[in-house]
């Protein structure tokens, strides 16, 4: 039995659509999108059209072509934090991000001066206090910058009561979605959400190389890069229009085919529907691996406050030795270590060690769940070796 557990860096597998989409792009279509205006060109755009859009609609977001494509949720991140932050200014953050918004402020704190505030969390990785974020606001503070739910303990951060206390206090706020987007309903607007940084690959179901940001109206972003849109080719400056302002050189259509297969499936299947079988995937999982003394589980273990990500680490093991134990001997893939995320680590009193990181996705079963528990059973009595 092959199981995958590893859905917080990838998910895996992904709808049958979506393997079907990149397929049939590549052999069909096949060509450069925003270029040609022959028709197998205007096909592509229109796909690529078809996917800014689904996403809009999945997200809540009016106006379609504020849906900037990146590779990944990183860049994405990047895009966002430089495009706003200039010298002197000050951005607030958690104390639990993810390196691919920590280490981009410590670029921009070594090359800017910028000023950062971290807003404590408790060692569920959760934020102690959301009131903190509005106690640290300052004159100069251009950015609160958050992710949605940790990847190291699943914890959900109260976006919709920041993005409230952001509005009332004219700050923007740039939301890191990169595990909740397809996993837990998001509405940009209910949200307040100025600025929402998603990557396809994980619960969005979507290939590798497809992310993106959306930037509310109003908000002006430096673009990261220059280069060719297809269109204005005669300014020597990249255009103001959106989205080509942010999307310089060639776009992954193919991925984006694939993309927008994977948002139509989670539009059908409806995104409630989907966070209430993963929700209950993590109460059995938690309620099975409760069974286990040897096995300590950190994170808010409430399905009702995580996503499906837990975290945990056996006895006296190291978690790339149960890591590796499980793969060889009982065909589980987990991660171990840090996840990207020392910070959360520092928070969680797991720096020194990692954890083993089990990751749900929407297509894991119970049985599945049921295999690996027996497989930490075995491995906690017998040990690794
Ligand atoms: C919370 C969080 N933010 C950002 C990222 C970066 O996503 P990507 O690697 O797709 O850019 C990840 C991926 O692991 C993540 O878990």
């Amino acid at each position: 039995m092959q199981v995958y557990l590893d859905n917080a860096a990838t998910s895996y597998p992904k709808p049958e659509e979506v393997y079907e989409a990149v397929d049939r792009f590549m052999r069909e279509i096949g060509v450069s999108s925003g270029r040609g205006a022959y028709r197998k060109a205007l096909r592509a755009d229109r796909i690529i059209y078809e996917a800014r859009k689904s996403l809009a609609e999945l997200f809540n977001i009016k106006d379609v072509a504020r849906v900037v494509f990146a590779a990944n949720a990183t860049e994405a991140l990047n895009l966002a934090m430089k495009g706003i932050l200039s010298a002197g200014d000050h951005v607030i953050t958690s104390q639990v991000e993810h390196n691919a918004v920590w280490r981009p402020l410590k670029r921009l704190e070594r090359e800017r001066n910028i000023e950062i505030t971290q807003i404590p969390c408790l060692s569920d990785v959760s934020l102690k206090d959301p009131g903190s974020v509005k106690t640290a606001i300052k004159s100069n503070t251009k950015l609160v910058v958050m992710t949605h739910a940790s990847n190291v303990s699943g914890a959900i951060l109260p976006i919709g009561e920041i993005g409230k206390i952001c509005t009332e206090n004219g700050v923007p706020l740039l939301v890191d979605a990169a595990q909740t987007a397809g996993a837990f309903p998001i509405d940009a607007e209910a949200d307040n959400i100025d600025l929402l940084a998603f990557t396809g690959h994980k619960s969005l179901l979507g290939p590798q190389g497809t992310g993106g940001l959306y930037i509310r109206e109003g908000i002006q972003l430096e673009p990261l890069k220059e280069g060719g849109t297809g269109g204005d080719s005669i300014l020597e400056t990249q255009p103001d229009t959106l989205p080509d302002r942010y999307e310089a050189g060639t776009p992954n259509a193919a991925g984006l085919a694939g993309l927008r297969a994977s948002i139509k499936f989670i539009l059908s299947e409806g995104i409630q529907n989907i966070r209430k079988r993963e929700s209950e995937l993590t109460a059995y999982l938690l309620d099975r691996l409760g069974e286990l003394d040897a096995v300590q589980i950190y994170g808010p273990q409430d399905p009702e406050k995580q996503v499906g990500v837990v975290s945990i680490n056996i006895a006296n093991y190291q978690p790339e030795e149960v890591g590796y134990v499980l793969d060889e001997v009982y065909g589980i893939m987990v991660r171990t270590g840090l996840h990207c995320a020392p910070c959360a680590h520092r928070t969680m009193g797991t720096i020194e060690r990692g954890t083993l990181r089990i990751s749900l996705g929407y297509f894991n079963t119970e049985a599945e769940i049921d295999h690996t528990v027996q497989a930490l059973k075995q491995i906690a009595s017998r040990g690794v070796r």
